[in-house]
């Protein structure tokens, strides 16, 4: 009997349970209107994502390839079946080598950040060093050089002397113009600040202001010497006349006897600030 009476209360026990994973359930909101489709097929191109950026100024992604240690654009999307569009950026060997693309090694990088420029961070994991590929492909060494897989670590200071915990993942800040560093295996959150250069973006609006500018500066000086070509004749009709004395008083810095000299002075004038 009592054997009995422990196996109805073992039943309302899991009743009660179900009841408690339902009410998680009825907790959960399904929001339609999303939709899933696959851009990347790793088996069709023979490569094997780990992480994926679009790419800035670009239609193509960035394809971080851990175990091939490499880096792979890919336009997106990949027009038609073509599957020989994905071009490698940088890597493809594992080892620890910097300079022009195609040579450079990486080893098992995890995690990668991109900046409105185009330079690719890559947090080389096999190395313990960040790593960076500029737009034109070349890459540089930027934090842990000097104690590369010597020891990890949690050292701060000038970048190259810096140390890391193997599993890291990179953030790109733009208005800091810096790089966040979530060091896991330190449980620390850490920053590297990039140079300007770096995060400067040579965008149309800071060309188009220069571009302006200049205009203006000529506008102006084309201005003076018309100004100076279309008056010269009348003040050499009107000298010794009333309006010499007007025109003199408007050119006070040019002190000079007559109004021929004036306005060849202001001539002068106008052609040396041009
Ligand atoms: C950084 O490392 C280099 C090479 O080991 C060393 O010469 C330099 O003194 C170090 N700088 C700092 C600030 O630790």
């Amino acid at each position: 009997m009592a054997s009995h009476s422990f196996a109805v209360a073992l039943f309302f026990f899991f009743l009660l349970l179900d009841l408690a994973s339902l009410q998680v359930l009825a907790d959960v909101v399904l929001e339609d209107g999303y939709t899933v489709t696959t851009v990347i097929d790793g088996h069709k191109l023979g490569i094997n994502p780990h992480s994926v950026l679009p790419r800035p100024r670009s239609s193509d992604l960035l394809v971080l390839d851990s175990s091939g240690s490499a880096v792979y654009t890919v336009p997106f999307p990949i027009p038609g079946s073509e599957e020989s569009v994905i071009k490698r950026f940088s890597g493809g060997v594992e080892g620890y080598s910097d300079g022009e693309p195609g040579s450079a090694r990486f080893k098992k990088p995890r995690s990668f950040a991109v900046d409105p420029k185009g330079n690719v961070f890559v947090a080389d994991k096999g190395n313990n060093v960040i790593r960076k590929i500029s737009a034109s492909g070349s890459v540089s060494t930027i934090a842990g050089g000097y104690t590369h897989s010597l020891k990890p670590g949690r050292e701060d200071g000038p970048a190259q002397n810096a140390t890391f915990s193997p599993d890291l993942e990179l953030a790109f800040v733009a208005d800091k113009c810096a790089l966040l560093v979530s060091d896991r295996g330190n449980q620390l959150v850490r920053l590297i600040n990039l140079k300007p250069e770096d995060c400067a973006r040579s965008s149309p609006s800071a060309l188009g202001a220069a571009s302006i500018w200049l205009l203006g500066l000529g506008l102006s000086c084309l201005f003076g010497l018309l100004l100076g070509i279309v008056i010269r004749p009348y003040i050499i009709r009107n000298t010794g006349g009333p309006q010499q004395a007007r025109i003199q008083r408007d050119m006070e810095a040019l002190p000079n006897q007559s109004g021929e000299a004036s306005t060849d002075s202001l001539l002068r004038h106008q052609k040396r600030n041009c």
